[in-house]
Order: C-alpha cells, then structure tokens, then sequence
C-alpha cells in the first residue's frame, strides 16, 4: 500500500468520505507523497511533455509578450510572476528572448510561484545565471506590490476542482469512499438543491464541475492588476461556457490513467472554465481580449517569423526539431487549438490581440 494510500483511507474513515478537491489535493500536493512534492514530472521518462518543454519558441513569445505589455506600460518597474513554473524552461525562454529589449531585465523583479521543492530546485538551476533578482514563493498572496505581469501555463488545470451531480431529486457532490474490495470509488453525497438553468432541467447524470481554488487565485491576481497595473496570461486546456460534463482526468507514463488509481503516482487535471475566470477579471475592471487558441496567439506573436530565422542558422536535425516542435504546439490535430489563450490586462489594447476581426 503506498503511504499517500493510506494517508486518503486513514481521512475517509474519519470523514466517511472525501470530496474531488481533497483528493486532488492529496494527490498533487500532500508536502512528501504528493505528485508534485516528491519527483520531476516531466520529459520522455516522465509523465508529460509541455509545451515550453517541446519548443524554445513558446517561451520566447511569453517573454516577447511581457516586454511589449510593459512597454505599453509606460516602461514601470516590473514584477514578473510565473504561476507553477515547472523546470524553470518558459522563463528562461523568456529571459532570454528579451535580453536586448532596452531597459525591461533592469526593470525587473521575477517571482516564481512554485509549492514543489524538487521543481523549485530545477528552476533555480534553469535560472540562476539568467537574472540577477530571481525569488521563490510558495503562493501568489506573497507577490510584492507593483506593476506585475503573470504567466501561467498549465498551471490553472492543476488546482482542485468540486464535482456535482444532478440526481432525480436534485444535486448531490461527487464524493471518494472505499469499496467493501478495499479500493477507491466514486459516490454521491447528500442530494441538496435542485438547479434549473435558464428555465431548462439539467439532464440526471449530469457533472457540473466548481473551481474554488482557480477562481480564488484569479480574483487574487485581478484584484492587485486592477489596483496596481499589469497583465496576466493564461494557457490551459479549457472551455469557454459551461462543461456540463466530467473533465477529470489523470496521466501517467504519457497516457491516460483511472483517476482513483495509483493517487500521488499519476498527474491529475481538470479543464480549465475559461469563462468563469474573464468574468472575474472584467467584473475587477480590466481588460479582457476575446479567447484564443495557442496557434492563434503564437502567430500573432511573431512565433513563425521567429521560427524562420531558428531555421535558417540550424543544422539538419536541429531543424528537424525546431520545425516539428512548432507545428506540435500550433497544428489542429497537436495543442494548437485544444490549449487556449486568455489575456487580461490594466491596459488595452493587449498585445497580440490588436487585431480581434479573426478571433472567437
Ligand atoms: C503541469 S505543471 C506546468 C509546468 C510549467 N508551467 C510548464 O509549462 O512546463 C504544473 C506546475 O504547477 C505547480 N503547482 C501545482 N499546484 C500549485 C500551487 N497550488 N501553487 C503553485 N504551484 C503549483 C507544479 O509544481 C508545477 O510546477
């Protein structure tokens, strides 16, 4: 029995049951045997490959991104903020790609949000000779004041979500319970209201997924932007409207896995509700660009252009990789339209987003 096992048996006997998000929780976060905490996730032997992990360019155009916002700015100093930055590669990208944009790394500050120490050391090795004022935090509360920018990809995904079902007599919450074979299943909790949308019945059977820790992190961010100036990008896999379906979901040795299965041995996500967090952000007064899909924004960022000239000084192989690697974030069948783009900002017009007439 692995310890995380027993440490989720050990909660619902005392509870009688747990709720989605505590799993989630456990799972990724438990501070020893979470999935997070204890190893480096990433990369062919890992579990998943992201997508600063697959091309350079990805990185670039966040970091293109960051200086034009602060340019726009009115060039402030700057705290530059990258929510669960992985093994540090997006941000070293970024640095880098902008290391001859006079004045932006004098102005500024980086701050890693990071809660795994094994990725928080990755990073700091990634890092530490990229830029002289690099530190690490454990939540986004503890961003010092000022004009910030925020990154954040794949990191809204990975933040715990509540599930609901409708039942025949009204909604009850997805709870996790041990069965009498001595394995994790799925139950329902006590029914409690029922929940009519727009005048229709939601169909019995049907999972309405809450994200509480995404949404209170976002009204966090956009809270501070509104207050004290900057931007935030955000790229996930998500949906724009209501899910009204089941989107947890966990991998393992780039596959999908059983969610209950193997808890602190497997990633464990949920798709992002990219609506309920731009209404957040425009409810906090800021502007907020119409949602793009990742080869949509990488184009309008230059990522082709910047692409060509990679080619044109890469060797045979070398521009075997830098060519697929792209076309893996942009084309349809790859991430190019799954991963999704959300852009706010204390000033408009958002950079890349200059022209809406193509956009969703
Ligand atoms: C799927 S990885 C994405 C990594 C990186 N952004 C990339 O693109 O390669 C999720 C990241 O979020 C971090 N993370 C998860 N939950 C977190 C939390 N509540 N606060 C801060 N970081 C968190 C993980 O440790 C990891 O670095």
């Amino acid at each position: 029995m692995s310890p995380l096992f027993k440490t989720i048996t050990d909660k619902i006997a005392q509870q009688g049951s747990l709720s989605v998000a505590e799993y989630m929780e456990l799972c990724l976060s438990h501070p020893e045997h979470g999935y997070y905490r204890k190893a480096d996730p990433f990369g062919a032997r890992g579990d998943f490959v992201t997508a600063p992990e697959i091309s350079q360019i990805f990185g670039e155009m966040l970091g293109v991104w960051a200086a034009e916002m602060w340019r726009q700015m009115g060039c402030p100093p700057l705290r530059l903020v990258e929510l669960g930055p992985g093994r540090g590669t997006l941000m070293a990208d970024a640095l880098r790609a902008t290391a001859k944009q006079t004045g932006f790394h004098e102005s500024l500050t980086v701050h890693m949000v990071e809660t795994s120490p094994v990725l928080a050391n990755a990073q700091y090795h990634a890092l530490r000779h990229v830029h002289p004022r690099i530190e690490w935090l454990d939540d986004v509360d503890e961003v010092p004041e000022g004009t910030a920018i925020f990154l954040a990809n794949e990191f809204f995904d990975a933040l715990p979500i509540k599930q609901m079902v409708m039942t025949d007599s009204g909604i009850a919450e997805r709870r996790i319970v041990l069965n009498a074979q001595g394995a994790l299943e799925f139950t329902l909790g006590p029914v409690g209201l029922s929940l009519a949308k727009s005048g229709q019945k939601i169909p019995v059977g049907t999972v309405m997924e809450q994200h509480p820790s995404a949404r209170r992190i976002m009204r966090t961010i956009t809270t501070r932007l509104a207050e004290q100036g900057g931007g935030l990008l955000v790229i996930d896999y998500g949906y724009l409207g209501e899910a009204h379906h089941d989107t947890l979901q966990a991998v393992k040795n780039h596959a999908f896995h059983p969610v209950l299965s193997d808890p602190g041995d497997a990633d464990i996500t949920a798709h992002v509700d990219f609506l309920s967090l731009a209404t957040i952000a425009a409810d906090a007064g800021l502007a907020v660009a119409p949602l793009a899909t990742q080869a949509e924004f990488l184009t309008n960022m230059g990522g082709d252009v910047r692409l060509k000239m990679l080619l044109h000084r890469a060797d045979e192989d070398q521009k075997k990789n830098l060519a697929e690697g792209y076309a893996r974030l942009t084309s349809k069948e790859a991430m190019g339209e799954l991963f999704k783009v959300l852009a706010v900002s204390s000033h408009a017009p958002i950079v890349g987003w200059e022209d809406y007439s193509h956009l969703p």
